[in-house]
């Protein structure tokens, strides 16, 4: 008999159809049908052979087959909260209105629901949270204005401050082409051809490179924006989060310990905290600088690979971060989630660091490639406030940006018909004048060496410790001329972190030749007693 047989309900629907369309626990398929067997194909006799109309089949396991989507090509390995964000109103003693005009930042004790996503950067979706390794640090704030993204980084600096470099980059230290395997040699090979990476690099080989988790990291938003009042005037800002928890690192003895153990421990920490009522908390500070090249400093204000200092740039905080609740569908989430530098609110700006454009080009890219061209319909990238847009269409659309009251037939702009208007302006425009020539080069104050030697020498002991073993346990794989020039960069940084890596690369070297002889020694021994054995 077929299921219809059954059917006794006047309205012509089975008892468990009425139920699944009621919404409890009967499973159905995702066209809405009751499932009756999810145990047994539908085959010809209970042996088979299985039959190409089986309908049920086929949607379960070609949906099953699609399960996965590309993963990120960088921080592809994260984990996400939700939380809330409530502003100060002030930056020190001023009203931060005198800054930007960002409306979610006015009021003290405003509130702004937000998501954040914390990552590792190089390896994939389910490796270690242990690896020495950048963290990611992506905020999503919905405000009343549209969604503000802050895509950071646990370090205030980055490696390189180009963007027409980070594929190369990356390419350097995610796994080998030809082997698969993560290669020091590859690493230190473009290191040694770029020494603006020298700063990243000397915080990466410290404990600083491996965060204990997340909720003891702080997170920067690394490249300089704007802030932009009402009367048009831009100052350059940089943000930092900073945790109410403390911060806390890993030596990579501690991190081999729990890695052992626990490749999860930071997405394990994060989540667990959060049930437990224990909400982990980050102020948010700015620096400012007036806008403008500074040729008064020796750095350039856009170098995204220098620290401000902190005596000269004061850090205000602006506001608090509280991540209070976990997500409930890791997929829907966390990994859909789409963060991005381009996605500002009025009062906010970009500056003209070539490296965010490079940055603000690449995100909403990847992610119409990676989650697809509606990704912003979905609820985690979605700005909690009205959308209203004439963009129509494209794969999985399954609304339209439609404002109640207006003219359905009109999806353009300019139209008499009722169509979607143009907002009121909020202030004055920020209008920077530009006139240079057009050109590929380096930016004039690369200054690569003096920052990274200060950062070694304000570590403490037992930092440049773990810094120096690091370092030689890493470039010891390079080639030797690789070597000699990570050297003679190093000592351009500071004298003492040169001739430490040199020395730690001579007794390394020494080390391995000893252990080669040894191995050569026991090898012969070996090769004499089986001679002895085959005669
Ligand atoms: C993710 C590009 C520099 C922080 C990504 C993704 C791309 C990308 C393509 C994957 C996005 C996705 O699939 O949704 C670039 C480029 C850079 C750059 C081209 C340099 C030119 C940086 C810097 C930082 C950073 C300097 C830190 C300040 C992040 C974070 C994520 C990310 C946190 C993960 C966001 C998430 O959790 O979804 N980046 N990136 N990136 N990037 Fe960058």
């Amino acid at each position: 008999p077929t299921n219809n047989s059954h059917n006794t309900s006047p309205n012509n629907k089975s008892p468990e159809q009425e139920s699944a369309g009621g919404g409890t626990n009967i499973l159905t398929t995702r066209q809405g049908h009751p499932v009756y067997d999810n145990q047994n194909t539908r085959t010809v006799g209970n042996r088979g052979p299985a039959t190409l109309e089986n309908y049920q089949f086929l949607e379960k396991m070609s949906h099953f087959d699609r399960e996965r989507v590309p993963e990120r090509v960088v921080h592809a390995r994260g984990a996400g909260a939700h939380g809330v964000f409530e502003a100060y109103g002030t930056v020190g003693e001023d009203h931060i209105s005198k800054y930007t005009r960002a409306k979610f930042l006015q009021e003290k004790g405003k509130i702004t629901p937000l998501f954040v996503r914390f990552s590792s950067v190089i390896h994939g979706g389910h490796s270690p949270e242990t690896l020495r390794d950048p963290r990611g640090f992506a905020v999503k704030m919905y405000t009343e204005d549209g969604n503000w993204d802050l895509v950071g980084n646990n370090l205030k600096i980055f490696f390189i401050r180009d963007a027409i470099k980070f594929p190369d980059f990356i390419h350097a230290f995610k796994p080998d082409p030809v082997t698969n395997i993560q290669s020091s040699a590859r690493q230190f090979d473009f290191i040694s051809n770029a020494p603006e990476t020298l700063h990243m690099v000397t915080f990466l080989f410290s404990p600083w490179g491996i965060p204990a988790n997340y909720r003891h990291m702080q997170g920067s938003g690394v490249n300089t924006y704007k802030w932009v009042n009402s009367e048009g005037v831009g100052v350059l800002v940089k943000y930092h989060w900073e945790p109410l928890q403390g911060i806390k690192n890993l030596t990579s003895e501690q991190a081999s310990e729990i890695q052992a153990n626990n490749f999860n421990h930071a997405t394990q920490d994060l989540y667990e905290a959060i049930e437990r009522g224990e909400y982990p908390e980050w102020e948010l500070n700015v620096q400012i600088m007036e806008d403008g090249e500074h040729p008064e400093l020796d750095f350039d204000p856009l170098d995204d690979t220098k620290l401000w200092p902190n005596d000269q740039f004061p850090w205000y905080p602006i506001g608090k971060m509280t991540l209070n609740g976990n997500p409930v569908n890791y997929f829907a989430e966390v990994e859909q989630s789409a963060f991005g530098t381009g996605v500002l609110v009025d009062g906010l700006d970009f500056s003209d660091d070539k490296m965010l454009q490079g940055r603000t080009f690449s995100y909403s890219d990847t992610q119409r490639y990676r989650v697809g061209t509606n990704y912003l319909q979905l609820p985690i990238n979605s700005p909690r406030k009205h959308v209203a847009t004439n963009q129509r269409d494209g794969q999985m659309a399954f609304y339209q940006d439609i404002a109640k009251g207006t003219n359905p037939h009109v999806n353009y702009e300019p139209s008499s018909l009722n169509g979607l208007k143009e907002a009121p302006k909020a202030g004055k425009d920020h209008t920077p004048y530009y006139q240079a020539a057009l050109v590929r080069q380096r930016i004039d104050r690369e200054n690569n060496f003096k920052q990274a030697g200060e950062t070694y020498r304000n570590f403490e002991d037992w930092e440049r410790d773990e810094l120096i073993a690091n370092l030689v346990g890493g470039i010891s794989a390079a080639e030797q001329h690789i070597q000699d020039k990570m050297v003679e960069l190093f000592t351009q940084c500071d004298e003492d972190y040169g001739r430490r890596v040199a020395e730690g690369l001579k007794m390394k070297a020494e080390m391995m030749a000893k252990e080669k002889a040894s191995f050569v020694d026991q090898q012969g021994a070996d090769g004499v007693q089986q001679a002895n054995t085959d005669s």
